[in-house]
């Protein structure tokens, strides 16, 4: 498939756009451009300046934040279809977040300009935009709530629920989430230190819970996993 019927069908297929007809989507090729990013690479750091969004159309993006003392909390992950760096772009204020490849990626960038002029032209456009800034708002609101009322096993079985709910396929056997996590980064994920999270995986792998294909973790017994989860402690 070449490039541009790839960026096509991504956009044809994604939270913000996938309601367009073929000839507005066309209309946004023609305004935006599509940018290589190398696995690793920091696509733009909490603070910069931005005024451009954009959506994935192939690999995934980390959202996160580092402290000076290089101590990470990691809030999302961004699979193709999806889009990120929205909030820059609709408020004019300091990026929120880091945004890290974590795999190779092609990103379709849209301008402040041409994505403002082009809400204004499609109102469901911009209802989908407030829909992915709803959601989002409950997710972060989920972590708050998870971080200040729960204790580690619950909190660290929701994780893992949201993260199968986001990026799971079901295989023979369970739901396997599809990153390549580290156990620091799912520690991040969790808000907990990499030990404690280590340690539960341990035990739960062990309970046969969950399990490992290569570097992607299974859900093996999301039941339980949910009847942990949903303790209120
Ligand atoms: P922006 O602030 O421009 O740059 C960082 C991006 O990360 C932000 O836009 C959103 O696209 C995304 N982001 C920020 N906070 C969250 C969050 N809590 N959950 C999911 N995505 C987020």
């Amino acid at each position: 498939m070449d490039k541009l019927q790839r960026v096509r069908e991504a956009l044809a297929d994604s939270d913000v756009f996938g309601c367009l007809t073929d000839e507005e989507i066309d209309r946004l090729l023609s305004l935006g451009t599509l940018v290589r990013v190398p696995a690793g690479k920091v696509i733009f750091q909490k603070g910069d300046p931005g005024d451009s969004l954009a959506v994935v159309v192939s690999g995934r993006v980390r959202i996160g934040t580092l402290t000076p003392e290089g101590r990470e909390a990691v809030l999302n992950f961004i699979e193709p279809g999806e889009t990120f760096g929205e909030m820059a772009l609709l408020d004019g204020k300091p990026r929120s977040a880091d945004a890290t490849a974590i795999e190779a990626c092609e990103l379709f960038c849209l301008k402040r300009r041409d994505v403002l002029a082009f809400l204004a032209a499609h109102p469901d456009v911009a209802l989908r935009v407030i829909g992915l800034l709803c959601q989002r708002l409950r997710r972060a609101t989920e972590m708050v709530e998870d971080a200040a009322l729960r204790s580690m096993g619950p909190r660290i079985a929701r994780a893992l629920l949201r993260l199968a709910a986001d990026h799971g396929r079901e295989i023979a056997g369970g739901v396997r989430i599809e990153l390549d996590l580290s156990q620091r980064e799912l520690g991040a994920y969790c808000g907990l230190a990499r030990e404690n999270v280590s340690r539960q995986l341990a035990l739960w792998r062990d309970a046969g819970l969950i399990g490992k294909e290569g570097r992607r973790l299974v859900l093996r017994d999301r039941a339980a996993l949910a009847r942990i989860a949903a303790e209120s402690r």
